[in-house]
């Protein structure tokens, strides 16, 4: 069984597709750590993440290793995540790691931007996890807090925001609902009872409760 979960950052899509994985007894792959590691991989060499042949190379040549990097997860980095994974190159690099990944034998729970549109059309089960913009950047405020990032919230919006326009409107595999997604606004939620509408709605699509 293949579940697809899409949404934009914080969304809630990463603890819904861990609850999910837990639930079905699935592996699970956070897809953002992909360009998150193509973006660092290009900071850390010192090219500019616009640039499309430098990234496509770190795509091509990724260090397992920078998956595990402490600044993977940072706000600058999203930043560089996302200008980089809007290059085709990078994207077609990166496509057969993670269709290999949604094929194994007895599936995989897969979260990102493209995984119900692009990377798994084919899932038993897709979910769009939404929340507004502004509860978005609340949660994600906190949790840079938690990390030590004491940027303001307003500057946390921005970015959300920033990052929303980006991922939207590039010409390739850009986050959009897949027509037959199941739409989650978590904007209300919190974390047990969006896993539990979650797990509700997966049920309803596969007729697996777990
Ligand atoms: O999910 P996360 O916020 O870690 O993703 C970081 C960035 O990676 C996103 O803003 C997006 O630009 C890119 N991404 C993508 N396709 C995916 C997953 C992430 O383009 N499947």
């Amino acid at each position: 069984m293949i579940i697809a979960v899409d949404g934009p950052a914080a969304s809630g899509k990463g603890t819904i597709a861990r609850a999910l994985a837990r639930t079905y007894g699935l592996p699970h792959l956070d897809t953002g750590k992909l360009y998150r590691a193509v973006g660092l991989a290009v900071r850390l060499g010192g090219g500019n993440p616009a640039d499309a042949a430098i990234a496509e190379h770190h795509a091509r040549h990724l260090d397992p290793a920078l998956l595990d990097e402490p600044d993977l997860m940072s706000a600058d980095n999203a930043e560089s995540a996302s200008i980089v994974s809007a290059h085709p190159g990078v994207r077609a690099a990166l496509l057969e790691r993670q269709r290999a990944f949604a094929g194994q034998p007895g599936g995989a729970v897969l979260d990102g931007r493209d995984i119900g549109t692009v990377i798994a059309p084919f899932a038993d089960a897709k979910l769009f996890v939404t929340a507004s913009p502004a509860e978005r950047a609340r949660r994600r405020h906190v949790e840079l807090r938690g990390s030590g990032d004491h940027r303001d919230f307003a500057h946390v919006l921005a970015d959300i925001e920033a990052r929303d326009d980006r991922d939207s409107h590039r010409s390739i595999a850009p986050l959009v609902r897949a027509e037959d997604a199941a739409l989650l606004d978590t904007s209300e939620l919190g974390i047990d009872a969006a896993v539990q509408r979650a797990i509700a709605l997966v049920a309803a699509a596969t007729g697996r409760t777990g």
